[in-house]
C-alpha cells in the first residue's frame, strides 16, 4: 500500500486544517457485484426556459425572423417605406415585409434587427445570412446586408456589408456568407435598398454561425452544445418543462408543428414570456427552428437515449387549472395520436407518414426511441384520468416504448404520495420526481431511494436542483450537496434509472429562473459547479454497484458519519473500481479504503482522483471567472489492496482505482 494520506494531511495542516482523529474505514466488496447502473443513469434536460432554445442553444442569431411576432416589427427597428403583407410564400408564416421607394433621394428604406440581447459576432468569422425574396414587378434589386455597431463612437456603424442582388417574381432563397469586421457582442443586422427606386420583397430573414456544432446549417451554437456533449450523458430529456403544457392548451408544446422546413414551423409564445412582474421577457417565443428533429438529432450526436416529454391533455395547472382549461373526453384523441405519431416519427419506415418526414428531414435510420413521458410536472385526479388512455393506447401500439409518468412537482407531501401509488396501478415504467430543495433537505435526503419499494415503476429524477441560502445562485456548496446527494441515486441504481440536473442552461440577460447548469451571454459560456459534479457523474457511472460501508453501514450523510457521503461501482468495461466521496463537513477527514475480496494475487494498479472544491461556500463561477471552480486531477499511487488519503472539506473527490 502506498501512502496518499501523509502528503494531504501536511498540507491540511499547513493550511490550519487538522484532519480529524479516526480514520474513517470505508470497505468496497469487489466480489458483491450489485445492481447494474442503466446506461441512462446521468442525463440532462433540455426546456426553453431563460433563452435556452432562440437566443442560446439554437445558433440562429435574428429574433423574429419571419415577422409573425403578433408585434410585427419587434425585435427590428424599421426606416422609409416598408409594408407588411400577409400572403408570403409559407402558409403557417404568412407575414414578410416590402421594402419600397423611400421617396426622397437623401431617404432610406431598410430594417435592422437586434438578435438576441444584440448579435454576439467574432472577428474573421463567418455568418451565413439567408433570406427568402423576390421582387414584386419582376425586375433587379440590390440589397445592402450590414452587422453594424449601434453604439460605437466610431463614424461608421456598419463593420461588415455585403450587397446582394434580387431578381424575379418567383420567391427564392438567397444566402451570402458575411464575415465579421471585428468581435461585437451586441451587433445589429441591418438590411437596406440600395438603389431607392427598386422593391423588394423579404420573408424569413436568418443569420446563423457557419461555423455550428457539427456543421448542419440549421445547427447549434458550438461552445454549448460541445458542454453537452462533453458530459456524454446516458439520456436526453427535452422540450419542457412546463412549455410542454403552455400558459394554456393553444400554446402547448405540438412537436408535429416544430418539424420539417424551417421557414414553415408556426411561431408559438413560450411560457417563460410571463415571469411578470419580476423578470418580464414579452420577447420570449419559440420559433422552433430548433424542434423535435434536432433534438434527436443531437440526442444521436452526444450518444444520449431520447426521451421527450409531451402534453397529456392539460395546460400548466400553475397557471391555470380550471375544468375547461385542459382537453377532456373526445378532445384527448388529438393528444394521444400525436403520442403515437411521435413513435413513428422517431422510429417508423420511410414510407409511413410521420417516418417519411423524418427520412425528407435527412434521417431515413431510426431513432430508437425507446421512452416517452406523457405529462411533465401534472398532478391530481385529472392527471390519472388523462394519463390512463394514452398508456392504453400505447400499450396496444407500441409496447416497446417505456412510459414516464409524473409524481406532480414535490418531493414528498399529497400529490407526491397521491401519485406513486397511482402510477404503479397505472403501470407506468418510470416516475418522474421533481425537486427543487434548500441545503438541509438535500443534506437531510442521502437515504431516500433505499427504501423505495423495489416491485414497481424505476425513478426518474427528472428535475433536481439545490438552492442554496440567499438568492439562489449557483453557489458551489448547492452543488456540493448535489453531489453527496447524487452517491444516494448511485447506490440505489437498481430502483433508480435516470436523473437530470435541471434547468439546463441560462442566458445572462435573459433568465427566469435559477441556479442553472450552463450560463451564457452572445459569445461566452461557462459551466458552474453543478456542472462538473453532473460530469464527474456521468464520466464516472461505472457498469454495476458495489456495496460500500463504513463501520458496517452504507455512508449516506448520517450524523456519526463525519459529514460523508459515498457511493463505489465497478465499471467492467475498464477494468476500475470508482469511489466517489462528498466531504460536506469543514474538516478534512482521513479515509482508508479497502478492497475487500479481490483475488487472494489481485492488486489495485494504481489510479487517479478529481477534485471539486472551493473554500468559500458561495463561490461561483462566472463569465468572468470562468474556471473559478473546477476539477483537479491527480494520479494515485496505490498498490495491494487498501488506500488511505485525506479528503479535504468541502469536497467532492471521485477516485478511480486500475485492477
Ligand atoms: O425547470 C423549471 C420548471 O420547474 C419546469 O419548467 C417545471 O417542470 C418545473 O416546475
Amino acid at each position: 500500500m502506498r501512502n496518499g494520506k501523509i502528503f494531504l494531511a501536511s498540507l491540511a495542516l499547513a493550511s490550519g486544517l487538522a484532519a480529524s482523529a479516526a480514520t474513517n474505514n470505508l470497505v468496497v466488496k469487489t466480489n458483491k457485484i450489485g445492481a447494474p447502473i442503466s446506461p441512462t443513469m446521468y442525463g440532462i434536460f433540455f426546456e426553453d426556459i431563460n433563452y435556452a432554445a432562440d437566443g442560446g442553444l439554437y445558433a440562429e442569431l435574428i429574433k423574429n425572423r419571419s415577422f409573425e411576432f403578433p408585434q410585427t416589427f419587434m425585435g427590428w427597428n424599421i426606416f422609409g417605406n416598408v409594408k407588411v403583407l400577409d400572403d408570403g410564400p409559407f402558409d403557417k408564416n404568412p407575414h414578410y415585409v416590402r421594402l419600397g421607394n423611400p421617396g426622397h433621394a437623401h431617404k432610406h428604406t431598410g430594417l435592422e434587427n437586434e438578435g438576441f440581447f444584440g448579435i454576439g459576432v467574432e472577428k474573421d468569422k463567418e455568418y451565413r445570412f439567408s433570406v427568402w425574396a423576390r421582387t414584386p414587378d419582376g425586375g433587379k434589386a440590390k440589397i445592402r446586408v450590414e452587422l453594424t455597431d449601434p453604439d460605437t463612437m466610431g463614424d461608421k456603424q456598419a463593420f461588415t456589408k455585403q450587397d446582394l442582388e434580387i431578381e424575379g417574381k418567383e420567391w427564392k432563397k438567397y444566402t451570402l456568407t458575411l464575415k465579421a469586421g471585428k468581435t461585437e457582442p451586441k451587433a445589429h443586422l441591418r438590411i437596406f435598398l440600395v438603389k431607392p427606386e427598386g422593391t423588394v420583397d423579404l420573408e424569413h430573414v436568418s443569420l446563423f454561425p457557419v461555423d455550428t456544432w457539427n456543421g448542419h446549417e440549421n445547427g447549434m451554437r458550438k461552445d454549448l452544445a460541445q458542454k453537452l456533449a462533453d458530459l456524454k450523458p446516458g439520456v436526453f430529456r427535452f422540450p419542457g418543462g412546463c412549455i410542454v403544457e403552455g400558459t394554456d392548451l393553444a400554446t402547448r408544446y405540438q412537436w408535429k408543428n416544430t418539424v420539417g422546413p424551417v421557414e414553415n414551423r408556426p411561431l408559438n409564445e413560450n411560457r417563460w414570456h410571463y415571469t411578470f412582474p419580476n423578470r418580464f421577457y414579452p420577447d420570449y417565443f419559440q420559433s422552433y427552428g430548433l424542434g423535435f428533429y434536432e433534438y434527436f438529432l443531437l440526442s444521436e450526436e452526444i450518444g444520449s437515449e431520447p426521451l421527450p416529454i409531451l402534453n397529456v391533455g392539460l395546460s400548466c395547472q400553475y397557471q391555470n387549472n380550471k375544468h375547461d382549461a385542459h382537453a377532456w373526453g373526445e378532445e384527448l384523441q388529438q393528444y394521444i395520436d400525436d403520442a403515437l405519431d411521435l413513435v413513428e416519427f422517431a422510429n417508423g419506415p420511410v414510407d409511413s407518414e410521420w417516418g417519411k418526414v423524418r427520412a425528407e428531414m435527412g434521417h431515413p435510420e431510426p431513432f430508437n426511441l425507446k421512452y416517452m413521458g406523457i405529462g411533465n410536472e401534472q398532478w391530481g385526479e385529472e392527471y390519472v384520468e388523462h394519463l390512463k388512455p394514452f398508456i392504453e393506447a400505447m400499450r396496444k401500439a407500441h409496447p416497446e416504448i417505456k412510459i414516464v409518468g409524473s409524481s406532480g412537482p414535490d418531493s414528498e407531501g399529497d400529490k407526491f404520495d397521491y401519485l406513486w401509488p397511482k402510477m404503479r396501478e397505472l403501470k407506468a415504467d418510470l416516475v418522474d420526481e421533481h425537486f427543487y430543495r434548500p441545503e438541509s433537505w438535500f443534506l437531510a435526503q442521502g437515504r431516500r431511494y433505499d427504501n423505495y419499494d423495489r416491485k414497481g415503476p424505476k425513478v426518474f429524477a427528472g428535475e433536481y436542483a439545490c438552492h442554496g441560502k440567499g438568492k439562489k445562485w449557483n453557489h458551489f456548496n448547492a452543488a456540493l450537496l448535489e453531489s453527496a446527494f447524487m452517491t444516494g441515486l448511485e447506490r440505489n441504481a437498481d430502483i433508480v434509472e435516470m436523473a437530470t440536473y435541471a434547468p439546463l442552461f441560462a442566458h445572462v440577460e435573459g433568465w427566469q429562473w435559477r441556479p442553472d447548469m450552463i450560463w451564457y451571454d452572445n459569445l461566452e459560456s461557462f459551466p458552474t459547479s453543478s456542472y462538473y459534479v453532473q460530469q464527474l457523474y456521468c464520466n464516472n457511472a461505472g457498469t454495476n454497484v458495489l456495496p460500500l460501508t463504513m463501520d458496517g453501514k452504507t455512508i449516506a450523510g448520517d450524523e456519526d458519519q463525519n459529514g460523508l457521503f459515498a457511493s463505489a461501482v465497478i465499471d467492467k468495461n475498464n477494468n476500475t473500481y470508482i469511489v466517489k466521496v462528498a466531504n460536506v463537513g469543514d474538516q478534512p477527514q482521513d479515509l482508508n479504503i479497502t478492497f475487500d475480496g479481490m483475488k487472494k494475487k489481485a492488486s489495485i494498479l494504481g489510479g487517479k482522483v478529481v477534485t471539486l472544491h472551493s473554500d468559500v461556500e458561495t463561490a461561483e463561477n462566472s463569465l468572468e471567472n470562468p474556471s473559478l471552480i473546477a476539477p483537479k486531477e491527480s494520479a494515485i499511487e496505490v498498490s495491494g489492496k487498501e488506500y488511505s488519503t485525506t479528503i479535504g472539506p468541502k469536497t467532492f473527490a471521485v477516485y478511480t482505482f486500475n485492477f
